[in-house]
């Protein structure tokens, strides 16, 4: 997997410089970070899924628990969350104790020495102190990253994954995202040749952003982003798309979308990011509730990242096709596949398995 390349070895300012793909190769290597979605193989996604179903099916029994707790009990993990969070906090955390890693966590920078004025960087060398890994989720895009290469250079350069980073990027909600799509399409052809409609606040999602483009690892898939137009996707996840030759659509028209889509992913509006009032253009257009359960096809697959507002109605959660619920929980075991991968002791679950 490592092809030499390391970030202790190149500059800040060239290393930023860097296309995505291209900085993607810098964090394969020893230890393994997750940072942005464009680091990732089909094969690694398809490598990853697998061993979340593993530890999922291992986890069932209780023996097969107690052996996933021991894989990593001479562990510790660092959360750090400088934006709020519930499912992404408490998936990570979970998935640590999957694996008998122990936590610490700062979730609020106020009660950090940041507040002292010690800059993010010393506060994420402190933590790098105590822990093995620090997952972490920050207001600033590309702060994970700087993180990465920060650590690089002191000499204790330990795996770091990004939880979410500005509205640019959401890797590991991605994993989960495509894990979702792989378990939903199984019976189906899988992910291959499917339609995907994206709808809502396409622009600050970046969950939006991060599945987008790990979709382009898949075969023949259609991509419509179906939001408002102050609200559409940025033009440079659209460039990507073009250099990968992944077919999309641009509109503002659900309606027509509804009955070709083989999944639907909802966003809320992220009015937190708000500069020019943009939020302003919501409208009831980007909604689905049962009146739309008769539109959309048999094996649709609804997902949503979540938290949701009113872009979905409650009234459709025990539909089969409203997967949400189950994708939340998906976010656990393959964050603790990520986790343990990023420890390189995913063989002991794989032949742990086969002796299963
Ligand atoms: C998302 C996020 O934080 O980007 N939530 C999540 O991680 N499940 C989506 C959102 O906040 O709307």
């Amino acid at each position: 997997m490592a092809d030499g390349k390391k970030l202790r070895d190149i500059a800040w300012k060239d290393f930023k410089a860097l296309p995505l793909t291209e900085k993607g190769t810098y964090f394969q290597g020893t230890p393994p970070h997750t940072l942005i979605a464009q680091q990732f193989t089909r094969k690694q996604l398809e490598e990853l899924c697998t061993l979340a179903t593993r530890i999922k099916r291992i986890n069932k029994r209780r023996a097969g628990a107690n052996f996933l707790k021991g894989l990593l009990s001479d562990k510790r993990a660092m959360l750090y969350f400088a934006q709020p969070s519930s499912r992404t906090y408490l998936s990570h955390n979970a998935a640590c104790q999957i694996l008998g890693l122990d936590t610490m966590d700062v979730r609020d920078t106020k009660t950090s020495s940041e507040v002292k004025g010690e800059s993010p960087e010393d506060t994420i060398r402190t933590f790098s102190s105590y822990a093995d890994m620090i997952i972490m989720r920050h207001p600033k895009g590309g702060f994970a990253e700087r993180v990465a290469w920060m650590l690089a250079h002191t000499g204790r350069e330990i795996p770091v994954l990004n939880a979410g980073s500005g509205s640019d990027q959401h890797p590991t909600q991605a994993l989960l995202d495509i894990y979702t799509l792989e378990r939903s399409f199984e019976d189906i052809g899988g992910v291959d040749g499917k339609h995907v409609a994206f709808v809502g606040d396409l622009l600050r999602g970046r969950t939006v952003r991060s599945l987008a483009w790990m979709l382009t690892l898949y075969k023949d898939v259609t991509l419509h982003f179906v939001a408002p137009e102050a609200l559409q996707i940025g033009q440079d996840i659209l460039d990507l798309l073009d250099e990968a030759g992944t077919k999309y659509e641009v509109t503002q028209d659900f309606a027509s979308v509804m009955p070709v889509a083989d999944a639907i992913y909802m966003t809320r509006i992220q009015d937190e990011w708000d500069e020019e009032g943009e939020s302003s253009t919501e409208s009831s257009d980007y909604h689905i509730g049962a009146e739309h359960l008769d539109i959309i096809k048999d094996t649709c697959a609804i997902l949503h990242p979540l938290p949701r507002r009113k872009e979905i109605s409650t009234d459709i959660d025990n539909d089969p096709r409203a997967v949400y619920w189950r994708q939340m929980r998906n976010g656990m075991w393959i964050r603790a596949a990520l986790i343990l991968q990023s420890f390189g002791r995913d063989d002991e679950v794989n032949k742990y398995y086969d002796d299963y």
